[in-house]
């Protein structure tokens, strides 16, 4: 653990410190010139909060955090997103996020380039009785069979949701990465992947196994088929969150996969408040990319989600100290976000609303 970390930016350079520089061009790298990155943090500063005072804030402090996201009671709005290859971080990997996340109440969404067994992790949140949910990222195997095995393995070992990612249909441009010749290293792999399935090798060939609408229909029914809810990631249009949940998927996760794949995609503070206008008011939706302090999380509700998502912090804080150093990141945030609720007069989650908040823009010229 960086004895001075105070806060999750000062993971990052403890990590980039530690870790060989074709994993950390992996794991912390962006797409084209990393604006869209670079944009999600800069979209949460571009809002400016608006605090009231003099309210009544009585009530017991671990519980001002309290939350409910999609009907499931939580201590707190922090998920872990869903990160690929954890073992290049930290030889725990999956299992030390798993522990951390178990721990702190956090929700975790493991991925399924996951480099531990799925199980092994499901184990972890199982012997937790204040663990937060646990939900299992897809990426569309191809085709309806292939996918679903994923999923029944999944639920079979106690995944309770299943988050499809649909903003990758390709691998962004990455530059960092072809710099240092990332190559998986020998012994990392995505474990709970068929070692035969095909991988396309061309770009028609992955743009011919790309999810479609029609694939997620399919999707849908057979999770709801299975009591599983479906969540799509990577939503960032609100047509778009308005089909989906015209088909019924339990929600939404508004994302640009952290700008990790198409560069100058809009920032995620700035589509959200425009997803929840499309989509009925009581649908769930939650929110990830540039997250870095308790008044980002306190600002994305304020937008309208009602949880958020921590992916590149989660990466260094497991890079600095293995599960330590992820409960600790976790707990920073938390505790950031619950100064954040009392110093806007709110005593509970529940009191954020969109008058907490204004544009930066606005707030610089005169009403
Ligand atoms: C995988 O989802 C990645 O962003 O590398």
């Amino acid at each position: 653990m960086p004895a001075d970390a105070v806060n999750l930016r000062d993971f990052e350079s403890h990590a980039q410190a530690k870790l060989p520089e074709a994993h950390w061009a992996y794991l912390h790298g962006s797409a084209g010139d990393g604006d869209t990155a670079s944009a999600n943090q800069q979209a949460w500063q571009d809002l400016r909060l608006w605090p009231r005072v003099l309210n009544d804030l009585r009530i017991a402090a671990s519980l001002n955090t309290a939350c409910t996201v999609a009907g499931r009671a939580m201590a707190h709005p922090l998920f872990l997103a869903p990160v690929a290859y954890q073992q290049l971080a930290h030889p725990d990997g999956e299992t030390a996020t798993g522990l951390a996340a178990a721990a702190q109440g956090a929700g975790m969404v493991l991925s399924s380039q996951s480099s531990t067994p799925m199980e092994a992790v499901a184990s972890i949140f199982a012997a937790e009785a204040d663990a937060g949910p646990l939900w299992f990222q897809l990426y569309w195997q191809g085709d309806l069979a292939r996918s679903l095995a994923l999923v029944q393995r999944a639920q079979a070992c106690g995944f309770q949701a299943v988050v499809l990612t649909v903003d990758a249909p390709v691998h962004g441009v990455r530059d960092a990465e072809r710099r240092a010749g990332f190559v998986l290293p020998e012994g990392i792999r995505a474990v709970n992947l068929p070692a035969t399935a095909p991988v396309p090798q061309s770009l028609a060939g992955l743009l011919a196994q790309a999810v479609r609408w029609d694939d997620v229909a399919e999707l849908q029914a057979a999770c709801a088929g299975l009591g599983l809810p479906l969540w799509l990631k990577g939503v960032l249009h609100p047509a778009d969150a308005a089909r989906a949940a015209a088909l019924g998927v339990a929600g939404i996760i508004v994302s640009n996969h952290g700008g990790r794949t198409l560069d100058t995609a809009v920032s995620t503070a700035w589509a959200l408040p425009q997803v929840r206008a499309a989509v009925p008011s009581d649908w769930p939706i939650l929110v990830d990319g540039g997250i870095r302090r308790g008044t980002d999380v306190f600002k994305a509700l304020a937008l309208g989600a009602d949880a958020v998502l921590i992916g590149r912090p989660q990466v260094h804080a497991l890079a600095c100290d293995g599960a330590l150093g992820v409960a600790r990141m976790i707990r920073l945030l938390r505790d950031e976000f619950a100064a954040c609720l009392a110093l806007c007069g709110c005593a509970t989650v529940a009191d954020i609303h969109s008058g907490h908040w204004v544009a930066r823009d606005r707030h610089n010229h005169s009403p």
